[in-house]
C-alpha cells in the first residue's frame, strides 16, 4: 500500500482543472485527500473531481472560481468551509501567463498578470487563515523559477512570482507562532498549457534561448506529474518542520 498522508484531511486546490494543480490533485487523491478543486474552468475541474472520486474512492467537490474577482474568492473559501468544517491545506496555484516584448507590454496586461497570479493569493490566504489557524494548516502556492530567476519577454509574470515568493516567506513568519506553514514551489518548464507559452515569440533575440531540464536530456520539459510529488510533500506533515521554503523542481534547467 503507498502513502496515505492525507487520509481525513481537506485540501483546497485552485487552478486544478487542468495540468499541475490537477496532477497534484490526483497525486493527492491517491493518498487518501477530500479534495475541493477550484477552477474558472468549471467543466474541467468536475472531471478531475469524477476521475479522483473514480480512481481513487475519495470525496471531491468542483467549484466555480474566477482569480481576477475578489468575492469569488472569498466565496469559494466560504463554500469549501461550509462542505467540510475545516480546510487543512491550501494550494495556491491558478495561474496565467503573458508574453510579448517587454515594449508592447500594456499597463493593463501587466495589472492582469497581478491580479491573477499574486492579489488573488492574497485574497484567497486572507480569507482561508481562520480555517488555517484553526487546523495548524498550510499552504503551499505555485511560484515559478522565473519568479527567482526572470525571464525574458515575460517580466509582469516574473515579477508576479516573485511575489508570491515574498509573500509566502512573509507570512511564514507572521503565522508561525500559529503554526501555520507557509511554502512555494518554483516548477520549471512544465508540459501544460503555460508551459506552451514559454515557446519563442515573433522577433525574439535568438541569442536568448530556452535552457533545456539537463535531467531529461532532449526532452525539453517536465511533466505536470514530476511537480506533484513536490506539492504532496509540503503539504503533508512529512514537511511538519519546513515553512518559508521555496522548492525549486526544474530538473536541474537553472542551475550551472
Ligand atoms: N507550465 C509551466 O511551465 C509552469 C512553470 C512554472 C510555474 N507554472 C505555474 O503553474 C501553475 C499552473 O499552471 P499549469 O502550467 O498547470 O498551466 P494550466 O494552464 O494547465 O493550468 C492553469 C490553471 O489555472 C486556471 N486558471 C487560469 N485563470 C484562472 C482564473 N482567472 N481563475 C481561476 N482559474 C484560472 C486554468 O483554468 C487552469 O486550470 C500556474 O500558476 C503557473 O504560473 C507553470
Amino acid at each position: 500500500m503507498g502513502l496515505r498522508r492525507f487520509d481525513n484531511k481537506v485540501v483546497l486546490i485552485t487552478g486544478a482543472a487542468t495540468g499541475i494543480g490537477r496532477a497534484t490533485a490526483l497525486r493527492l487523491a491517491a493518498e487518501g485527500a477530500t479534495l475541493i478543486l477550484a477552477d474558472r474552468n468549471l467543466a474541467g475541474a468536475q472531471a478531475a473531481c469524477a476521475e479522483a472520486t473514480e480512481r481513487f474512492g475519495v470525496r471531491a467537490d468542483a467549484i466555480a472560481y474566477d482569480a481576477a474577482d475578489t468575492a469569488s474568492a472569498r466565496d469559494m473559501v466560504d463554500t469549501a468551509i461550509a462542505l467540510h468544517g475545516c480546510l487543512d491545506s491550501l494550494i495556491n496555484n491558478a495561474g496565467i501567463y503573458r508574453r510579448d516584448h517587454f515594449a508592447r507590454q500594456t499597463g493593463d496586461e501587466w495589472a492582469l498578470v497581478f491580479r491573477l497570479n499574486l492579489e488573488s493569493v492574497f485574497h484567497v490566504v486572507q480569507q482561508a487563515l481562520p480555517t488555517l489557524i484553526a487546523s495548524r494548516g498550510n499552504v503551499v502556492s505555485t511560484a515559478s523559477t522565473a519568479g527567482v530567476d526572470g525571464i525574458a519577454y515575460a517580466a509582469a509574470y516574473a515579477a508576479s512570482k516573485a511575489g508570491i515568493i515574498a509573500m509566502t516567506k512573509s507570512l511564514a513568519t507572521e503565522y508561525a507562532p500559529k503554526g501555520v506553514r507557509f511554502n512555494a514551489i518554483c516548477p520549471g518548464r512544465v508540459r501544460t498549457e503555460i508551459g506552451t507559452g514559454l515557446l519563442p515569440i515573433d522577433d525574439q533575440d535568438p541569442a536568448i534561448s530556452v535552457r533545456p531540464s539537463k535531467l531529461l536530456g532532449k526532452i525539453e520539459t517536465g511533466e505536470p506529474e514530476d511537480i506533484a510529488g513536490a506539492f504532496a510533500y509540503l503539504a503533508s506533515d512529512d514537511a511538519s518542520y519546513v515553512s518559508g521554503s521555496v522548492l525549486v523542481v526544474d530538473g536541474a534547467q537553472t542551475v550551472g
